[in-house]
């Protein structure tokens, strides 16, 4: 059984570490499009056709029986043209909206998420089916990713730049204030502790991956009696889409998640404009 987990970036080990954890005999092989990320700028339809042209290449090299999007930018835009164009099955990350409106005592809450992803209408769409008695506020925000980024490479997030970027989540109203945070973008779990120390007031972040993880067992375990297994590597491979420099903290997180390093460059994915101009 292989599985391959694909982000923009680091983001996707957030949910890269429980499947790895739930399913240990499986081949799991990550990619990460770093050379396009941050995917949250991306204008909506380049974006897709980058993310659809991508997907054939690796598909090509990891021969993967399972894809998991472990992007919600990505997932939101264009996860049903992905099943429609490549017949393996592929799990997406989606805004956990639903689940936030079932546990939500104060029935306000808020969505963190990429400028992208709370722009989709997918996500729209979720908020208006599974919250409409809700105040939910969604909050695209700028360099959060990047930050995530930073911090697996060492760098330490200062608390009142973190406590600014996310303060407009949270909100007061008639009695009530927001009790619930979705993290909706597979890098913010990765600040977990950063997040919770920046909150003005204690909330219930919502983190995905372990649902996303089970899921994917599900997949696995469904299509399993079909899949010849091979034998599994001692390391996981790591593929990117462009170098990721030299850094110590990266590296030794990575072997930590068991991938083989170096990583993998796939050729050819580096635009000269990484993106159109967005900012954050
Ligand atoms: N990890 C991606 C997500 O879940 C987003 C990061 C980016 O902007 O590329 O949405």
């Amino acid at each position: 059984m292989r599985i391959l987990v694909f982000d923009s970036g680091l983001g996707g080990l957030s949910v890269f570490a429980p499947v790895r954890a739930l399913l240990p005999q499986a081949q799991l092989i990550y990619a990460a499009d770093n050379a396009g990320f941050p995917y949250g700028r991306w204008r909506e339809d380049e974006l897709a056709g980058r993310i659809v042209d991508l997907m054939a290449a690796l598909i090509e090299e990891a021969k993967p029986d399972i894809v998991v999007i472990a992007c919600n930018t990505a997932s939101t835009l264009v996860l049903k043209r992905l099943r429609n164009t490549y017949p393996v099955p592929f799990i997406g990350t989606v805004p956990a909206i639903k689940v936030a409106a079932k546990s939500s005592r104060s029935r306000m809450f808020s969505v963190l998420a990429t400028p992208g992803t709370v722009a989709r209408v997918y996500t729209k769409e979720l908020v208006a089916r599974f919250a409409p008695d809700c105040r939910v506020k969604l909050l695209g925000v700028r360099g959060l990713a990047g930050l995530a980024e930073a911090r697996l490479r060492g760098v330490e997030i200062g608390r009142d730049h973190l406590a600014k970027l996310i303060a407009p989540a949270f909100d007061e109203a008639a009695g009530g204030r927001t009790d619930t945070v979705v993290l909706a973008c597979t890098h913010y779990p990765l600040l977990m502790a950063e997040l919770e120390n920046a909150a003005p007031w204690p909330v219930n972040f919502i983190d995905p991956a372990a649902a996303i993880a089970q899921q994917v067992a599900k997949v696995a375990a469904a299509i399993s009696r079909d899949v010849e297994g091979d034998a599994k590597p001692e390391e996981s491979r790591i593929i990117f889409t462009s170098g990721i420099g030299e850094n110590a903290a990266l590296a030794n997180k990575l072997k930590a998640h068991g991938f083989a390093l170096p990583p993998q460059i796939l050729p050819g994915w580096v635009r000269g404009r990484a993106h159109d101009g967005i900012s954050g």
